[in-house]
């Protein structure tokens, strides 16, 4: 890699290597190919695709990545030793460029216990490995394993001499996230201070998150000279992570001016993409309050917050959704809103100022808001045109369910009895998994031709009997409906979660039909019992794809 622009911090991504080798379940090739495709239209500089030497399908995924790679440089990792370094060569050879990536440990506690060599042992085989790598590319990363706990004099002598040898990256690993940022600062600084050779290699960070420190001393580091960052998309990666790609990439972009101008080339509005390919083919849910990328990193709940993010965003957001790629708007409706929220809620969803009272609705709003938790546009619509909530309309329940899902070899089959306004329905039949075929007997039996985008299983308690609490967020119809079902089954959980966000569809439908009616001339009274059961019979029968 040259050092051409010494503004531009390389961003070395590693999800498929140490992201990788934490997940519970490793990856296909054609799941990592995806991933890579993805970092590559990220705007990540170097791929570490794998460690060839690992086995069969590592190998092989490192060279289908290597194949297919554009931009990126594609990278393998190896141990400082020639078997190691010829498998990612092989692996490689065939890209235009390619990194070798070969490390060796340098801590006491390292070398001593887990190598039991001494640290002159180590620096010959770094030295070894360094030059065996470099008779096949230029490009040759060295990584110092466990650099945050190696004696500064050894990490020092040991850089030096990979730089020698001829490592034009030099990457100084916090291994197992032991530094805190003012200390893991001042290696890199002494680092760039000693070492006399230090111009003549980048130099990189690796930084695990053992105590939450890892994008903090990735972000010092750079300022002390690091000029390669290694992270991982969603900051997966061994026990409490890697560093993370988005917190770095958005710290350096939104603190251009505190880092002097540094910059990375990630294009951030990828960066929501990727987060959610990333966590759903690594089956690795992204936790809500993650940085960035995480549910609630742009939601404003407290009724204060909502109102300054409506009178200017900036009050509260210091990155907006959209710069990373979000689309929905991300202002919760829950009791602790405030009327202004609750006005420009309405008036995003196309309603005039006059056309509905604030006092009323919004009074109507809280005691929604008390019973329901969160609150969503088609309730609040619902505020607007029936004087009662109709949170207690169900036209769906369900009666009985039965579901077999034995060991290996049985299909799981489902049958569900349900109550659909005054009459009874069953169904049975099967699906990839008890949930799934009793979504299948759902769907069917009331006709919601809904798709399933999210879904969600949390125990409300410890213990034996603790309730399995599923939330479903479905689409239907363009517009995405929430439900919730609670039960010590969680199998019957999901069914009751379906059951109500179907519901939910069909209080819409209601709605709809009462804006149509308005519409056209025929403003339905709300308290006419007569017009709302016509319109009951009506969305009944749309959701049941009659009419
Ligand atoms: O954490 C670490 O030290 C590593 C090296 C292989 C770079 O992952
Ligand atoms: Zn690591």
């Amino acid at each position: 890699m040259d050092k051409v622009d010494n503004n531009r911090v390389i961003i070395f991504d590693t999800t498929l290597r140490d992201g990788e080798q934490a997940l519970q379940q490793s990856l296909n090739e054609r799941q990592k190919l995806q991933i890579a495709l993805m970092l590559e239209q990220l705007g990540v500089d170097v791929i570490e695709a794998g460690f060839p030497v690992s086995s069969p399908g590592d190998f092989s995924s490192v060279k289908l990545i290597g194949q297919n790679l554009k931009n990126a440089i594609p990278c393998g990792l190896s141990r400082a030793v020639e078997r190691d370094i010829d498998a990612v060569k092989e692996a490689l050879s065939s890209c235009e460029r390619f990194r070798i990536h070969t490390f060796i440990a340098t801590s006491d506690v390292h070398v001593q216990d887990k190598l039991r060599k001494s640290f002159d042992d180590i620096l010959g085989m770094a030295e070894h490995a360094i030059k065996h790598a470099r008779q096949y590319t230029d490009d040759v990363e060295f990584s110092c394993e466990d650099a945050g706990r190696t004696p500064i004099d050894n990490l020092c002598r040991m850089v030096e001499h990979a730089i020698k040898a001829g490592a034009r990256t030099v990457n100084i690993p916090d291994t197992v996230g032991y530094t805190i940022p003012s200390e893991f600062g001042n290696i890199i600084a002494t680092l760039f201070n000693r070492v006399p050779n230090i111009d003549q290699a980048v130099i990189s960070v690796h930084c695990h998150n053992d105590l939450g420190m890892a994008t903090g001393n990735s972000l010092v580091a750079v300022q002390n000279g690091a000029r390669q960052v290694e992270v991982c998309v969603n900051g997966l990666g061994e026990r409490a992570g890697n560093c993370s790609l988005e917190e770095v990439a958005m710290a350096l972009r939104t603190r251009k001016t505190l880092f002097n101008g540094l910059y990375t080339n990630i294009v951030p509005t990828n960066i929501a993409r990727a987060s959610q390919m990333v966590a759903g083919i690594c089956n690795e849910k992204v936790p809500p309050h993650k940085a960035i990328v995480g549910s609630n990193a742009f939601a404003h709940s407290s009724g204060i917050h909502q109102d300054g993010v409506l009178k200017n965003r900036s009050t509260y957001e210091i990155i907006t959704p959209e710069s990373v790629g979000f689309k929905e708007n991300n202002l919760h409706m829950t009791a602790r809103s405030g009327r202004h929220m609750i006005k420009s809620r309405l008036n995003a969803l196309g309603y005039a100022d006059d056309s509905f009272n604030l006092d009323d609705v919004y009074s109507r709003f809280l005691e929604l808001a008390d019973k329901k938790g969160e609150v969503f546009d088609y309730d609040l619509e619902s505020l607007l045109f029936f004087s009662q909530t109709m949170e207690d309309k169900t036209q769906f329940t369900l009666e009985n369910l039965n579901v077999i899902c034995g060991g290996s070899g049985t299909i799981p089959t489902a049958s569900v009895r349900m109550k659909i306004g005054d009459e009874y329905f069953i169904d049975s039949g099967t699906g990839d998994g008890p949930v799934d075929a009793v979504f299948n007997c759902i769907t069917r039996l009331t006709r919601i031709d809904c798709k399933l985008v999210d879904y969600n299983l949390s125990a409300t308690s410890g213990g034996m009997n603790a309730q399995g609490k599923v939330d479903v967020d479905v689409m239907y119809k363009g517009r995405k409906y929430h439900g919730r079902g609670l039960s010590t089954d969680v199998i019957e959980s999901s069914a009751l979660a379906l059951v109500n966000a179907c519901n939910a569809i069909y209080r819409a439908q209601i709605i709809e039909l009462e804006k149509a009616a308005s519409h056209n001339g025929m403003p339905a009274d709300p308290d006419s019992q007569e017009a709302i059961a016509a319109m009951e019979a009506k969305a009944a029968s749309l959701v049941r794809g009659q009419i």
